[in-house]
C-alpha cells in the first residue's frame, strides 16, 4: 500500500540557484496544512536568506548543528524523529555526495543520518554535473539504500546548457509526496520476479548467475510508487525489501515458479526481472561431493519457462518480460518477444563494460508489438522510473481497449 500522506515535513534546502524554488515549495505545502521545519545548508543561504524562508514557513529556520540557542529548543537528534519525511529541494551533487558518503558535517546531513523518516531527494545541477560517474554513482548507492529520488527533468538550465538536471517543478513535487498516484496502475496487483535462482549441485555448491536483483528491486519500488499493490518475489540478494511491497524470498527456478504461480490469477501486471537459471542440476548430491576423479559431469535438465508460462494462462495479467543479450540485441529480444507471447519485453545488453547484471546503471531496449524506445544509461532507480512510465502507457492503452 502507498505510505500514508506526511504531515510533519522536515525540508531540507542546499545551496544551488535552484533553491530560490523551495520557497514556492514552502507555500505549497503550508496551503496543504503540512507542518514544516526547514534547515539549510551554509551553501544554500548564499541564494536565499533564512529570513525569507523563515516568514513563508511560519517558524524558525535552523542553519547551524553546533548552535547552542537552538539546540537547547528542539535539539537535531529530536528534529530528526519529529520528521514523518525529510524532503531536500534541490540537492546538490555536493549533498548527494556527502549523504553517500555517510558525512554528518552540517545540520542537514546529520539530521538525514538521524531521522528513520523516509528520505526523497529532489536533485537539480548542471546536467554534466548530474552525468558524471561520482554523482551516478551516488544516485545509486542512495537510492539502493532506499532514498526515493524525484527527477531531476530535462530541459534548459540557469547556466545556458541544456539537458537533465533541472529541479521538478513546485507543484510537481508537492504532487508526487502528497496525492495518491491516479494513474492506471494504481491499486492494480502486481507481480514482480528479481534476482538470479541458485541451483544446488550438493548441500554446499549451486549453479547460479551474476544477478544483484537491482534492476528488478527498482522496478518494484517504481510500481509502488505509482499506486500499485506490488508483490516480489526475489531469488537470494543483498537487497532489502523495497518500502510497501511485499517480499517473497525464494531460491530455485522451482520455488520461484511455484510462488508465482500460486499468485498470479489475481495479477493484472507480471514483470519477469529475475535472471532464472535456464537449467538446474538432475540429481543433486544428497552429501557434499567429494574431489577425487580428474573430471566431473553434471547432469542438467530444463527448468520451466516462468514468463512464458504466465503469458500463456488463459486469462495472463500483462506481461513484461526481461532479455539478456550479449549481442545481437534486437534481433534477440524480438524473437523472445514472440516466442514468450508477452506484451512487452525490455532487453539489455549484459557481459559488457556497462550497464547489465551486478552494476548499478542500465540502458534498456523497450520493444512491443508496433513499438520500440531506447532508454539510455542511468542509475537503475531512474531507468525503472522510465520503463514503468512507458508500463503505464501501454497497460493503460491496453486496460482502456479492453472496457466496455
Ligand atoms: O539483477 P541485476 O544485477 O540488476 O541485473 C539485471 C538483469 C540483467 C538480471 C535484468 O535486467 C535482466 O535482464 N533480467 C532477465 C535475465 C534473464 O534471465 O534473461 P533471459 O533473456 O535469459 O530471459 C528472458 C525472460 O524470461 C526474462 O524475463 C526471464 O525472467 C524469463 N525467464 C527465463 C528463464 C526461465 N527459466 N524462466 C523465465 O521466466
Amino acid at each position: 500500500m502507498p505510505p500514508p500522506r506526511p504531515t510533519r515535513i522536515l525540508l531540507g534546502v542546499s545551496g544551488g540557484i535552484a533553491a530560490y524554488k523551495a520557497a514556492e515549495l514552502i507555500r505549497l505545502l503550508r496551503a496543504e496544512g503540512v507542518e514544516l521545519r526547514v534547515v539549510m545548508t551554509a551553501a544554500a543561504q548564499a541564494f536565499i536568506t533564512p529570513l525569507s524562508l523563515q516568514a513563508l514557513a511560519g517558524g524558525e529556520v535552523r542553519c547551524d548543528l553546533l548552535d547552542p540557542r537552538a539546540e537547547a529548543g528542539m535539539d537535531h537528534i529530536e528534529l530528526a524523529r519529529w520528521a514523518e519525511l525529510v524532503l531536500v529541494v534541490p540537492a546538490t551533487a555536493d549533498l548527494m555526495a556527502r549523504l553517500a558518503a555517510g558525512l554528518a558535517d552540517d545540520l542537514l546531513t546529520t539530521l538525514i543520518l538521524a531521522t528513520t523518516a523516509p528520505v526523497v531527494l529532489a536533485p537539480a545541477m548542471n546536467h554534466r554535473m548530474w552525468r558524471h560517474p561520482a554523482t551516478q554513482h551516488n544516485a545509486a548507492l542512495l537510492a539502493a539504500r532506499g532514498v526515493r529520488l524525484l527527477g531531476p527533468a530535462e530541459g534548459d538550465q540557469a547556466c545556458g546548457e541544456s539537458g537533465p538536471g533541472r529541479l521538478l517543478e513546485p507543484a510537481e513535487i508537492l504532487a508526487r509526496i502528497l496525492r495518491r498516484p491516479q494513474g492506471p496502475l494504481a491499486g492494480r496487483r502486481a507481480l514482480v520476479t528479481a534476482g538470479p535462482t541458485r541451483e544446488p549441485i550438493d548441500p554446499v555448491r549451486y549453479l547460479s548467475n551474476r544477478s544483484s536483483g537491482r534492476m528488478g528491486y527498482a522496478v518494484a519500488a517504481a510500481l509502488a510508487g505509482r499506486g500499485s499493490r506490488v508483490v516480489l518475489v526475489s531469488g537470494p540478494t543483498a537487497l532489502g525489501p523495497p518500502a510497501g511491497v511485499e517480499r517473497i524470498a525464494v531460491e530455485t527456478a522451482l520455488e520461484m515458479q511455484a510462488a508465482v504461480l500460486e499468485r498470479v490469477a489475481t495479477c493484472d501486471l507480471f514483470v519477469g526481472a529475475a535472471a532464472v537459471a535456464d537449467y538446474r542440476v538432475a540429481d543433486p548430491a544428497p552429501e557434499k561431493l567429494k574431489k577425487g576423479a580428474a573430471e566431473l559431469g553434471l547432469r542438467l535438465v530444463r527448468n520451466p519457462d516462468i514468463l512464458g508460462e504466465v503469458a500463456a494462462l488463459a486469462r495472463p495479467p500483462f506481461t513484461l518480460g526481461f532479455a539478456a543479450e550479449t549481442e545481437r540485441l534486437e534481433e534477440h529480444a524480438r524473437a523472445k518477444l514472440a516466442a514468450k507471447g508477452v506484451d512487452m519485453i525490455a532487453a539489455n545488453r549484459v557481459g559488457g563494460e556497462t550497464g547489465g547484471f551486478e552494476r548499478e546503471e542500465n540502458a534498456l531496449l523497450v520493444l512491443w508489438r508496433g513499438g520500440r524506445r531506447v532508454l539510455p544509461l542511468c542509475p537503475k532507480p531512474l531507468l525503472a522510473e522510465s520503463l514503468v512510465d512507458l508500463l503505464e502507457e501501454r497497460f493503460g492503452a491496453q486496460a482502456a481497449s479492453q472496457d466496455p
